[in-house]
């Protein structure tokens, strides 16, 4: 039995949600800033990229833990969540709410405009308390668990480096991980050698400095990883509707999206990266886990929130996906 929570399996993956979010969506039609506006319909959504990555690894099978943080004065949603799909919770809990994105969504001119929270504002002694309590809970956890997912952005107060801190534990005790993030917190955990890199298309070309407007100029980038100081195995570069590139230092393939009837993208890159792990968990070849993490995607496309229909639709859909040599 699992000592740390009787009620869940012993988790192959962990994902660390360190600046979780509520997703509210307000629908208004014709939105005048400045004035008073009347809202036809509201919805609240639990997300954040490393519950996402969570919940499509729950709805595929594979036995999964979330350590992170969640504000206590709205920790509830979350928590139904963790009980439905059967998700351990490892979370700390802090003192306040969980932040709260707001989508305004305009039914008239079709527009949304997102209004994002930064994340707790932790001072330095509740950013190392927080730092070393995740720590402490990754250690026990990482007794079973093969992967973690580090993902999403940081909560203002948190070193820049702590994806690289929590990398080099994980990896020192035998666990991998894959990096799902952007910007200063991604650059400074490369220097760290996560085992998997999920970059999307702005994200790599933000790392590289460079524009990175050709197929071609996206492969080299990924390759330049892939032979860097302390490289990843794996860099997946994500396209949107232009599909994905799986580079290793001997393949570089390109899979392109299913044709689905699209009812959201929100989390497609958070699906993937669930996809990926979920190949890795198999230990898949390149080809099957190109097929694997595009199926994810596509399947979690066709669906609004982070869900994936039942396993067999989703491998069925991976036999559907087409992927293509770049050598
Ligand atoms: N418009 C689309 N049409 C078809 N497939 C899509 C589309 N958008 C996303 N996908 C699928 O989802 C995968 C991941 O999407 P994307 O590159 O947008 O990730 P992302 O930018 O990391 O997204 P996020 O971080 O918002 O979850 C793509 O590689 C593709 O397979
Ligand atoms: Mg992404």
């Amino acid at each position: 039995m699992n000592p740390l929570n009787p009620f869940a399996p012993f988790p192959q993956v962990v994902t660390v949600a360190l600046n979780p979010a509520l997703d509210q969506t307000i629908e208004v039609a014709g939105l005048r800033p400045g004035a008073v506006n009347r809202a036809l319909r509201m919805q609240i959504d639990v997300g954040g990229k490393a519950i996402n990555v969570a919940s499509c690894l729950s709805d595929f099978g594979v036995s999964t833990a979330v350590t992170g943080q969640l504000g206590r004065d709205n920790a509830a949603l979350f928590e139904e969540l963790f009980r439905r799909k059967k998700i351990a919770n490892h979370c700390c809990t802090l003192d306040g709410l969980t932040r709260i994105n707001t989508k305004l969504v305009d039914s008239e001119s079709g527009e949304t405009t997102d209004l994002n929270m930064p994340g707790p504002e932790l001072d330095p002694v509740a950013a190392a308390d927080l730092l070393e309590q995740v720590l402490q809970r990754l250690d026990l956890l990482i007794e079973q668990a093969r992967w973690v997912v580090l993902s999403g952005s940081l909560p203002p107060g948190l070193p820049i480096d702590v994806y690289a801190t929590l990398t080099r534990r994980v990896q020192t005790a035998g666990a991998a991980v894959a990096l799902d993030t952007s910007g200063a917190p991604l650059r400074a955990a490369l220097a760290a050698g996560p085992r998997l890199i999920k970059p999307n298309r702005h994200e790599l070309a933000e790392l590289v400095g460079e524009p990175l407007d050709t197929l071609d100029a996206l492969i080299n980038a990924g390759r330049a990883l892939l032979n860097g100081p302390n490289p990843p195995e794996w860099v997946v570069v994500s396209l949107g509707g232009d599909g994905a590139l799986f580079l290793t230092r001997e393949q570089a393939l390109h899979a392109h999206p299913a044709p689905v009837t699209m009812t959201s993208t929100v989390g497609a890159g958070d699906a993937m990266v669930a996809g990926l792990i979920a190949a890795r968990l198999e230990n898949r070849a390149l080809m099957e886990t190109a097929q694997l993490a595009t199926a994810f995607a596509a399947a979690k496309l066709t669906r609004l929130g982070p869900h994936l229909p039942p396993p067999d639709q989703v491998r069925a859909l991976a036999q559907q996906i087409t992927v293509t040599p770049l050598d």
